[in-house]
């Protein structure tokens, strides 16, 4: 197992900015790009491997599957993405059969590896990549809800007006439509909503926080709508996960998780706080929740049982 050698599958617009990230971070000495179209994949990795004088020492490389062999990472963003007014959830059937493709050329080659799954719908993909790897829960993650939450945090910072960084809050559950805001215990350097309002003045009611929840719940359909596709922020997305890996930083990320009982969930993966360390996930953390939370939380996870349910293995 090479711990500096990494692997993405998929050069489309977020697997290409995913590697231009992970080339910027100095984390890999070696990044291997994967792609159908070769092509794609070696323009990619010329394109990349012309930036390394002004930066870290990376060789960047299109390669196969074989090279795969020992990759102590393997990042998957190949398949579909939403077409403008598109859900995630409408893309399951082509991926999950992009997927049933492309997990067992993996593990034919690489039994030790942490897989991360980006692809959409990435719940569902990271649920059926546990199950047709075989691999165990712990090195199964997907991106989840980790985008969302830097969103919220995003949002919330501006009408604070405080640094993101010092908004202490997540978004969990589907990756999509049915994920929810912990608002029960969000607070800004330790000082809870209704009290930090009081302070700096701000309208801190329902009904703002309820239009913040449904701006970071549709900024992918907007920017989707404006650009076509998005792929900045799930690469640093990525890049943080990974970060967390490599680094071992036992660092609490909103991953997409084998739940395994926790909040009474099993048989799916779903956005949940998570330490992510260089075994991958290391705990799932049981943020408290309130009625409506466990609520909502629940409907999310059904929601996505209901989609499992009608996969054709
Ligand atoms: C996003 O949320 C499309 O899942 C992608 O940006």
């Amino acid at each position: 197992m090479n711990l500096r050698k990494c692997a993405i599958i998929g050069c489309g617009f977020v697997g290409a900015t995913t590697a231009f990230a992970l080339t910027q971070s100095g984390l890999f000495s070696e990044l291997i790009l994967i792609d159908q179209n070769r092509k794609k994949a070696l323009g990619e990795a010329m394109d990349l491997s012309h930036s390394v004088p002004f930066g870290k020492p990376v060789e960047v490389v299109a390669g196969d599957y074989p090279d795969l062999a020992d990759c102590a990472l393997v990042i998957i963003t190949a398949g579909a993405g939403q077409a403008p007014g598109e859900t995630r959830l409408d893309l399951v059937h082509k991926n999950v059969t992009i997927f049933q493709s492309i997990i067992p050329q993996i593990t034919r080659y690489n039994q030790e590896c942490i897989l991360l799954v980006v692809s959409n719908p990435v719940d569902i993909l990271t649920y059926v990549t546990l199950k047709l790897s075989g691999f165990p829960a712990k090195r199964v993650i997907g991106s989840g809800t980790v985008l969302d939450t830097a969103r919220l945090k995003f949002l919330l910072g501006a009408h604070f007006e405080v640094d993101p960084r010092n908004v202490h809050a997540f978004m969990i559950g589907e990756h999509g439509d049915t994920e929810l805001p912990v608002y029960s215990s969000a607070n800004v350097s330790g000082i809870d909503f209704d009290h930090f309002c009081e302070s700096c003045q701000r309208r801190c009611d329902q009904e703002v926080l309820r239009t913040i929840y449904e701006e970071v719940k549709n900024s992918a359909y907007q920017v989707i709508e404006n650009k076509g596709a998005t792929y900045y922020a799930i690469a640093l997305a990525v890049l943080r996960i990974v970060e967390a890996l490599m680094r071992d930083e036992h660092s609490v990320l909103t991953v997409s998780v084998l739940p395994e009982g926790h909040y009474e969930l099993n048989d799916l993966c779903i956005g949940l706080p998570a330490i992510v360390g260089q075994g991958g996930i290391e705990k799932v953390l049981d943020v408290p929740l309130d009625a409506d939370e466990r609520d909502r939380l629940q409907k999310s996870a059904a929601q996505m049982k209901k989609v499992i349910g009608e996969i054709r293995w």
